[in-house]
């Protein structure tokens, strides 16, 4: 017998999946208990040359009615067609295996409740933290704990830019294509640099960890297109990193989340994560601190991602494997309850910042004239909004952590 694979959409990650299979193919097949083969791949697209060739179909219904298929592989990103797609496959009682964070975040709750309720798996280990195992750990692993913090730097892209912005000064346009070219960045890159990516990431990860559904539409978040070359000159002389942070905790009141950009000192664990390099740190109640570190985004690792779903599934052919993450909402506190310190650039003197900020820290940075650099004291992100509103002038904010 051989276990059959389908491939939903053979661009850069469904491709990758096909080569992983093949290059891999022994290790796999010994870890699988039985071999794996990419039986076919669904794209509107042809390939002429490629391994797949012969094997590209253009009707998802040869896929569903296919008895012979019992793993589909989902990398087509977005949500539609690829919603309708994986209910589809697992109606007709086939496990899927996604690498796509869009269609996790807006319908993962539902997908798991489809696949139980026909015997077959919904896995997506590949949809946060690429090669990263970082779901399956929460999931199977970290099972003793009430987790109270996730934080992570989860996008690839973004960590990418800022490290070679940060290191080589690099120009924002040209590395972001830099980015785009090594096979990182999304479709459309906003969805990297305006922090979408992360937000969907981070709701999927606060899914997970209380068992409910986290809305992305409701994570306050914001992007990296602001951060200018001064800003980082100011990070440099605080001896910090600036570092797109996707972080959930627990207070009194619940959970809160939000996307942004921090300037992170040099003790900070995610400091020293740099380039496409993704980490998740995590605190539990029990367990204390854990580091997830690795390839973030990328071809091979994130089908190193799926293949590894598609192994767990090849596993547990006969049955679920259960995930819990329940449709009820889970409301999260205001984000403008959060306290931070934050460091702010303004046109304003001296006088004016102590007035409405009373005392703060100043920060000089190298050849930077025209314009005062502050640390604010621990306060509220709804405190600061204010505080900004009456000094006027704002030029930049950048959360410290
Ligand atoms: N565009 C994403 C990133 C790909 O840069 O992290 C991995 O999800």
């Amino acid at each position: 017998s051989m276990i059959k694979v389908a491939v939903l959409g053979y661009g850069n990650i469904g491709s990758g999946v096909v080569q992983v299979l093949l290059k891999n193919k022994e290790t796999i097949a010994k870890k699988a208990g039985d071999e794996i083969v990419p039986a076919c791949v669904l794209d509107l697209r042809d390939f002429p040359g490629d391994v797949m060739e012969d094997k590209v179909v253009k009707d998802i219904n040869l896929i569903t009615q296919n008895p012979e298929i019992s793993i589909v592989v989902e990398t087509m990103g977005g949500t539609k067609p690829a919603y309708a797609f994986v209910k589809a496959c697992l109606e007709a009682g086939k496990h899927v295996a996604t690498s796509n964070k869009e269609l996790v975040a807006a319908h993962g709750p539902e997908l798991l409740e489809i696949a139980k309720a026909h015997h077959v798996s919904f896995l997506f280990e590949a949809s946060v933290g690429g090669g990263i195992p970082i779901i399956r750990p929460l999931n199977q692993s970290l099972t003793a704990d009430e987790i109270d913090e996730i934080t992570g730097i989860l996008n690839g892209t973004t960590n990418y830019m800022l490290t070679k912005m940060d290191t080589e000064g690099a120009d924002y346009d040209a590395v972001l294509k830099e980015a785009q070219n090594k096979g990182y960045a999304e479709r459309h890159p906003e969805a990297d640099v305006e922090g979408y990516d992360a937000c969907r990431k981070i709701a999927i990860l606060t899914s997970l960890v209380c068992g409910q559904q986290v809305d992305f539409e409701d994570i306050h978040t914001e992007g990296i297109t602001k951060i200018t070359p001064t800003d980082i000159k100011y990070a440099q002389a605080m001896g910090r990193a600036i570092k797109l942070l996707a972080t959930s905790k627990k207070g009194p009141k619940g959970y809160t989340a939000i996307v942004a950009p921090f300037l992170l000192p040099a003790s900070h664990p995610l400091y020293a994560v740099n380039g496409v390099f993704n980490a998740i740190f995590v605190h539990g109640n029990v367990l204390g601190d854990a580091m997830f570190y690795g390839s973030g985004a990328g071809k091979l690792p994130t089908a190193s991602a799926v293949v590894a779903d598609v192994v767990e599934m090849a596993k547990n052919l006969d049955k679920n494997i259960p995930i819990e993450w329940s449709s009820k909402k889970l409301e999260l506190v205001d984000y403008k309850e959060w306290e931070n310190r934050f460091f702010i650039r303004t046109t304003a003197d001296k006088a004016a910042v102590e007035r409405v900020f009373g005392t703060v820290t100043y920060v000089q940075a190298e050849g930077v004239t025209g314009e005062l650099g502050f640390v604010t004291e621990k306060i509220s992100e709804g405190d600061c909004e204010k505080k900004e509103a009456e000094l006027g002038n704002v030029l930049q904010k950048i959360r410290v952590a």
